[in-house]
């Protein structure tokens, strides 16, 4: 490609950029951030069903997307409160590291072909537009910084990273970002999440919690388990707690192309259908907890390892409580009481934690079914924290990119001349043109 045609592809992205923002402020009646009306900030009045809300507002302030959003930073908190750290520069490697000075984006190297499979390098591509976007509609300056992400699973120390062990005794300093699918997930069951939201929503519309499928629903692959983690057959162990039972529609996915199409798959929407849905992890954090969050259902799930950039906003009732079996019960182990030491009352509670053997999952079922009030409430408070709270929505998401790189500019601190290259801008690295080292 000739310099002239870079420059011209480049202004055409550009200028398509700049149409999508007009049409964007067009038809969210933005004119300004001085002219936005207060009302549309309150975290409260959120559910998109009354009228404007400011969660497709991607051009929120610092200040206002706090408001608008309550204690959404409370990874970065946690994070920065670890102190400063080196950012040594990584010659080779499965994290990518770029820069942002002017508010510009510069892509300084990234593992391309070679180094990542198609399904990594995706969601390279989706996080690294993400973070454009970001920066792109901030109404303020964002500091310059230097920064790495990975998109694997398993976080690289000194990075951003889709989701972070919730205990992590050699304090790493991972900072949990946005997930992918916050731009796209190329699955035809799930797409993306924004339009996971808008399906949910339509569905949520019309299904109240006691006309939903009584049975707690799950599928998934069951070898994906995290062999060296503490639950090393997890999803077996659940497909064969569940045969049989009445209260379970529990299916392991039969895939028929690789890892693409399965006979037995759900619209993601569709699991809000049920009043139960039980969660598993992974090798890491499951992409699918925060899809399940925006439905009126009761998420049970053994307590979480991993913490994606929201899991803090999740007010957890044990199922050894509910049973009454607090003082008996195995469960939570010592661990998991570490990860998670506050235990909410079932009027608070937005999620359920069981036995991580499954071994209470069917006396929890009938509980909850036998105490449909407390259910529902459940079910309620977890929609309204994760939709109507707005916390999963495209203005949440800017903001708390932009939360993250201030937060993560004040204590990682780039070691080495490396940081300082050129870099490739974004525009040009997204049209193909590689790292030019
Ligand atoms: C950011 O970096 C650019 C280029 O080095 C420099 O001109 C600018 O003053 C810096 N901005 C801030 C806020 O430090």
């Amino acid at each position: 490609m000739s310099a002239r045609q870079r420059v011209r592809l480049r202004s055409c992205i550009l200028l398509g950029f700049a149409c999508l923002l007009s049409i964007f402020m067009l038809c969210s009646g933005f004119d300004g951030p001085h002219n936005l009306k207060p009302d549309l900030y309150s975290a409260g009045s959120a559910d998109s069903s009354q009228g404007p809300s400011n969660h497709d507002n991607l051009l929120l302030t610092e200040a206002q997307c706090r408001e608008a959003f309550p204690g959404f930073d409370g990874e970065i908190v946690e994070a920065k409160a670890l102190g400063p750290f080196d950012l040594p520069f990584k010659e080779h490697g499965v994290v990518l590291q770029a820069k942002i000075e002017n508010d510009e984006l510069y892509i300084i190297s990234a593992p391309g072909k070679g180094d990542l499979s198609a399904t990594m390098l995706h969601r390279q591509s989706a996080t690294i537009h993400q973070l454009y976007r970001a920066i792109k509609t901030s109404p303020e300056p964002l500091p310059n910084t230097s920064f790495a992400f990975g998109t694997q699973d398993r976080p690289v120390d000194a990075s951003l990273s889709f989701a972070r062990p919730i205990i992590s005794p050699s304090r790493k300093r991972i900072f949990p970002m946005p997930h992918f699918s916050f731009w796209s997930w190329p699955l035809p069951f799930i797409n993306s999440l924004p339009a996971a939201a808008r399906a949910i929503a339509a569905l949520e519309d019309t299904l109240p919690f006691a006309a939903k499928d009584p049975r707690a629903v799950w599928r998934g692959t069951t070898w994906f388990n995290n062999g060296a983690g503490s639950h090393p057959r997890l999803r077996q162990d659940l497909v064969a707690t569940a045969a049989g039972s009445l209260w379970a529609d529990v299916q392991a996915l039969r895939w028929e192309t690789n890892s693409r199409e399965a006979r037995n798959a759900l619209p993601i929407q569709d699991f809000c259908r049920y009043r139960y849905i039980i969660h598993t992890e992974g090798i890491g954090y499951s992409g699918r907890l925060q899809f399940h969050q925006l439905c009126e259902s009761v998420v049970l799930s053994p307590p979480l390892e991993w913490m994606q950039h929201t899991t803090h906003l999740i007010r957890p009732a044990f199922s050894s409580t509910l049973l009454g079996r607090a003082d008996t019960s195995r469960y939570p182990s010592a661990y998991e009481r570490k990860g998670w030491p506050r235990e909410y009352p079932v009027e608070d509670a937005n999620m359920v934690f069981v036995a991580s053997d499954w071994s209470d999952l069917g006396e929890t079922v009938r509980w909850l079914e036998d105490h449909q009030d407390v259910a529902a409430g459940i079910a309620r408070r977890q929609r309204e924290t994760y939709h109507g709270g707005g916390y999963l929505s495209p203005a949440a998401e800017v903001c708390y990119w932009r939360a993250l790189l201030r937060g993560w500019n004040q204590v990682a601190r780039p070691v080495g001349e490396k940081w300082h290259q050129p870099g490739v801008p974004f525009e040009e690295y997204v049209s193909g043109r590689e790292d030019g080292r």
